[in-house]
């Protein structure tokens, strides 16, 4: 028994001590370490809510120059995937327990991570910039260089934005 523990760890230790001599091997490891830091930014992927309340949602109600507003299409009226809640009558925004639900329902329409495969920025954006060709709530917007498609983006890539102080 001692004896054949022993013959099967001796390779073991031989391998590992030829990986260790291999350069290559060892530049290839870190090679590959990198690369995987690369592809996954923040060690925290997820979608934040704060910012999504802050800086999100109230692009869903501002009016653009020649469009509709997103939320006259996407609340109660909306057959498709993107359904806002209903306002209160004369309230200007969500309160936070309908946010919340916003927050849910907006957040399947993303691919957290990766906003050129995210519905949300693909329906809005025009086809030429790379956008979806058949929204018939039209081209909100021109380019990804939009300043309000980019705060959709940072949101989908995972940027965090600080509750407010007594929050
Ligand atoms: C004039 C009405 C209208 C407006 C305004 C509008 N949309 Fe749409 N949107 C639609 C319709 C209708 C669909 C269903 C697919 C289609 O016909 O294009 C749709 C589909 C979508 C989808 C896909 C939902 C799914 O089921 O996957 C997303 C995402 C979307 N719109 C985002 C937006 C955003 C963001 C805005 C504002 C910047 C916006 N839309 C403004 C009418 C509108």
């Amino acid at each position: 028994m001692l004896k054949r523990l022993a013959e099967t760890e001796l390779p073991e230790v031989e391998t590992r001590g030829a990986f260790m001599m291999s350069g290559r091997f060892g530049m290839a490891l870190a090679a590959a370490v990198v690369l995987q830091a690369a592809s996954v930014p923040a060690a925290d992927l997820s979608l934040d809510y704060e910012f999504f309340k802050n800086r999100v949602e109230p692009i869903f109600l501002k009016k653009r120059d020649g469009h509709a507003r997103c939320y006259v299409c996407h609340s109660d009226r909306s057959g498709n995937a993107f359904r806002l809640e209903k306002l209160t009558s004369g309230s200007a925004s969500w309160t936070d327990e309908q946010s919340r639900r916003n927050f849910q329902l907006v957040s399947a329409l993303v691919v957290p991570g990766d906003p050129a495969q995210s519905r949300l920025l693909l329906y809005p954006l025009a086809p030429e910039a790379g956008g979806n060709s058949f929204h018939s709530g039209g081209r909100q917007f021109s380019s990804p260089n939009d300043p309000e498609w980019k705060i959709i983006a940072q949101w989908v890539q995972g940027q965090k934005q600080a509750a407010p102080a007594g929050k």
